[in-house]
């Protein structure tokens, strides 16, 4: 059995407005206040929400939410799970109903460490997304929320984690930067990959969240939402650019929680007799990191 998708994100914020800003000036997203507490749920395509944003006193990853199938598939991943050793804990209806889905069990992410859930059964909406700014929406679906990047420490062991329990396929390899630089990246559906990891460089910690990246419709979506960022001056990771692997174009945000939030279009799509594939480069132009 293997995840089918990304599914959903929070994120425990100190700054909530400058996330309010970047989900609704730069994204274009639905902003749903909950009734308690400050929570705010981001609805991006027919789901209920996809991100939910926790008022905090610090930041950090409240969740990473991957998709089962049904609830077959669910009851199989959970077994897997507890093979490995991960402790895992069914969610009652409080939990249900936040997240929005049929049945849901929490574990921390032994590879990552990440606070993560397996699901099924998103509620989805009657009445279709309308995008705030207009924009012509995000490319979800069959595909999922988008992608997670993570640093771990144990890089063979995650492969082994992510590919042998959860059942995803390797995509590609990139080793770059005289080989400082390590990513695999992970397919469960049609999108090039859901998740990546990396070894840590420099003094990045293991069990750092690398960024979230969320695909759009448009090229044009993208390359307005990255006027909008430069006017604003929200601080950049990475310029525009195009990846040798995946395709995309995109550019690189930093959150007002200090994660990257990647927002890009035309991802590549991998099938049944994809081929493993190698690179020594991430993009094929841009994806510049900003001067001081
Ligand atoms: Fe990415």
């Amino acid at each position: 059995m293997s995840v089918c998708g990304l599914g959903y994100m929070a994120v425990n914020v100190v700054d909530m407005d400058g996330w309010l800003d970047i989900m609704s000036s730069v994204l274009g997203t639905e902003l749903l206040a909950r009734d308690e507490g400050g929570i705010i749920d981001i609805r991006l395509d027919d789901w209920h929400h996809r991100l939910s944003l926790y008022p905090s006193d610090s930041d950090s990853i409240a969740v990473v939410g991957w998709e089962l199938a049904n609830e077959a598939e669910l009851e199989a991943m959970v077994a897997a799970l507890r093979d490995y050793g991960v402790e895992v804990t069914e969610g009652g209806e409080a939990l249900r109903d936040e997240r929005k889905v049929t049945r849901v069990y929490a574990f921390i992410d032994p590879a990552s460490g990440m606070p993560s859930e397996v699901f099924y059964g998103a509620q989805s909406e009657k009445l279709p997304f309308i995008s705030s700014g207009g924009n012509s929406g995000f490319n979800t679906g069959d595909l999922g929320l988008g992608h997670v990047v993570y640093f771990v420490g144990d890089y063979a062991e995650s492969h082994r984690f992510y590919t042998q329990v959860m059942g995803f396929r390797t995509s590609d390899h990139i080793i770059w930067d005289e080989g400082e630089k390590d990513a695999t990246f992970y397919h469960c559906n049609p999108r090039h990959h859901s998740l990546a990891i990396m070894p840590p460089f420099g003094d990045i910690p293991p069990g750092t969240f690398n960024h979230l990246m969320l695909e759009s419709n448009s090229l044009n979506d993208v390359g307005r939402a990255y006027d909008v960022v430069l006017d604003k001056k929200v601080p950049v990771m990475m310029g525009l650019g195009k990846h040798t692997n995946d395709l995309t174009v995109s550019f690189y945000l930093v959150t007002p929680s200090g994660f990257g939030l990647e927002y890009g279009c035309n991802g590549r799509r991998v099938g049944d007799n994809w081929r493993v594939k190698s690179y020594d480069a991430p993009m094929l132009w841009g994806h510049r990191e900003p001067e001081d």
